[in-house]
């Protein structure tokens, strides 16, 4: 029978889904599967056996590709820049890492000659939309194959596809036995599935990996420094690092406080309300020092004015329209606001919480002798009469009447 493509190249994960899809799209759609591991920073795997464990399913070859600091200055920045989250708080880890691996997934395609693209998402959740809507851009004829979509019941439950695995010689061992679904990379962890599927019942403490109990955390705050330049951060505590290492770094100490768990119930693009549970220790205090001193070095209207840019901002990296000609204007937008952002937040982290407790900036549109209460004042408090009477010409008029 001829099959429907010659070569897909397959986003590749080493998870239970995608290896089956390797078995899968050989059996029913390609005559030949290549796979690609994206290293977007999931330290908790062995990248090397999950290349390894594709070729043993039947892949002609298999790639791994060290994305890690791409992934932190191209996408994860931006966000950042974007003050990106999604209702109650998500970080949006896994959704801002789906359009750089199916960018570097299309370029493999490019250099093998492949004429089909293919992905382990499910025809649930938000991740083929965006794995999709990326590849419509970047290459609008492609094919594109979505074994877990078409696979139909005898896979899409859990045991059933263990079987078929285990009937294929599809080693599982390596899939660790956890009982959640997880997506994990430098920006953050998700977690859904198994027990998390009760909304009423509680995150078990196995769930999370990158965050201690707060039994375990230091009984003593600490302080940290976050340096920013132009929007992006540069150091802690003064010491300069390289992005990757920043945010790795940045993960064990916030991390270690217990700082950074989220459990919200999530709209979905598709329509499905669902369970999740997040881990993103870095991700959340900068995100909140970044956007102190974004406040702190720009004017009133401009940083209102933004957080209507960054609330449609985070949608769009949600819904999966990265790479769109509106994300390049809301970035052009966003780039001028970054400008005088460089400077240095003080951060406390203590028993799950942290508060800015201080900012300090070349840049700094605060004026001491104009918010103070004390001898140094040089505001012209005379100038406020008139500023109200105008100000409240119109409501004293209608209340006159
Ligand atoms: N709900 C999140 C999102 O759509 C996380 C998806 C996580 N995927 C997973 N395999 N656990 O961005």
């Amino acid at each position: 029978m001829k099959k429907e493509a010659k070569k897909v190249v397959l986003a590749y994960s080493g998870g239970l889904d995608t290896s089956v899809a390797v078995k899968w799209l050989l059996e029913n759609k390609a005559e030949e599967v290549i796979t690609v591991v994206i290293d977007v920073g999931q330290k908790e795997e062995n990248l090397e056996a999950i290349r390894d464990k594709a070729l043993k399913i039947g892949a002609s070859q298999s790639f791994i590709k060290d994305a890690k600091k791409e992934f932190v200055e191209n996408y994860v920045w931006k966000a950042l820049k974007a003050n990106a989250s999604y209702e109650f708080g998500y970080p949006l880890a896994t959704a801002i890492a789906r359009p750089l691996i199916a960018k570097l997934v299309n370029e493999v395609a490019q250099e093998v000659g492949a004429d089909a693209l293919a992905h382990g998402c499910t025809g649930k959740g938000n991740d083929q939309v965006r794995f999709e809507l990326a590849w419509k851009a970047l290459n609008p004829n492609a094919k594109i194959i979505a074994p877990a979509r078409e696979w139909g019941a005898e896979l899409l439950d859990r045991n059933k596809a263990i079987d078929y695995a285990q009937k294929h010689n599809i080693p599982i061992s390596l899939t660790k036995k956890s009982p959640y679904s997880i997506d994990l990379n430098a920006w953050g962890k998700s977690i859904e599935c198994g027990i998390l599927e009760d909304p009423w019942v509680e995150a078990p403490e196995d769930a999370f990996s990158l965050t201690k109990p707060i039994k375990d955390t230091p009984n003593e705050p600490e302080y940290i420094e976050i340096n920013f330049k132009q929007g992006i951060p540069t150091g802690i505590n003064n010491k300069e690092l390289d992005s990757l290492s920043l945010v790795e770094e940045l993960n064990k100490i916030v991390g270690n406080h217990g700082i950074g768990r989220y459990d919200q119930i999530e709209n979905r693009l598709v329509g499905i309300k669902s369970r999740e549970i997040y881990e993103a220790p870095a991700a959340t205090v900068l995100l909140r020092a970044h956007k102190e001193l974004e406040y702190f070095v720009n004017p009133k209207d401009s940083m209102h004015f933004k957080s209507l840019i960054d609330q449609k901002y985070s949608e769009l990296i949600y819904n999966g329209f990265w790479f769109s000609p509106l994300r390049n204007a809301l970035d052009a937008f966003i780039e001028e606001t970054q400008k005088k952002a460089t400077g240095t937040i003080r951060v406390k982290l203590f028993k799950g919480n942290f508060q800015v407790v201080g900012r300090a900036s070349e840049n700094s549109l605060y004026n001491k002798k104009l918010a103070s209460y004390g001898d140094e004042d040089i505001f012209d408090h005379s100038s406020a009469k008139g500023f109200i009477n105008l100000l409240g010409l119109g409501i004293k008029t209608y209340y006159q009447k």
